[in-house]
């Protein structure tokens, strides 16, 4: 049996698409973990942070990662800030290949510049945030994954053919 293929990395980094790609071209089953909070939460992530606190959302995540994590040949699709909790990152490796989409930080301002559903960037100093926050979380990510994948101009198809090819060869 292969195991889970988890896709972890910073916000904006491509999760999400790359998981999207690989759902048709594995024929694997996608679980999207902000999406299953959402549905099980029966409310937007941003209302999650708003109503309870980040604290709550941390919670809530960290109960569906443990749900998700018991299932075999899925690809998990993870939030950026997974690997705060390190019990995530037990869950999520004890049957899962972990990559970490490691994009190019002037990259991830580009994307992220024109989103508006990521609470924890509101406001100004959007460059600033970023880079606080990832000093923060750079060496959290490169811990939690069996693999670092590093990127900078490659398209998004070109990293899911990437992560393809790590989880066929290692997964
Ligand atoms: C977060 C990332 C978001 C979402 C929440 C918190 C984070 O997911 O889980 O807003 O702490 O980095 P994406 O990485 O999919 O944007």
């Amino acid at each position: 049996m292969k195991s889970n293929l988890v896709l972890i990395g910073f916000m904006g980094c491509g999760k999400s698409t790359v998981a999207k790609i690989l759902e048709k071209s594995l024929e694997m089953k996608l679980i999207d973990i902000d999406k299953e909070v959402e549905i099980q939460e029966k409310c937007s992530i941003r209302n999650i942070f708003e109503k309870k606190g980040e604290e709550e959302f941390r919670r809530i995540e960290s109960r569906v990662v443990e749900e998700f994590s018991k299932k075999n040949n899925i690809i998990i699709s993870t939030g950026g800030g997974v690997i705060l909790d390190e019990k995530n990152i037990e869950n999520l490796g004890k049957d899962g290949l972990i990559i970490y989409l490691d994009v190019d930080r002037k990259v991830l301002y580009n994307r992220l510049k024109n989103s508006s559903n990521r609470p924890l960037l509101d406001g100004e100093g959007l460059w600033e945030r970023i880079n606080t926050t990832l000093d923060t979380r750079e060496e959290l990510y490169k811990k939690s994954a069996h693999y670092n994948l590093e990127i900078a101009d490659e398209s998004i198809y070109e990293v899911a053919d990437m992560v393809k090819k790590i989880y066929i060869e290692k997964g």
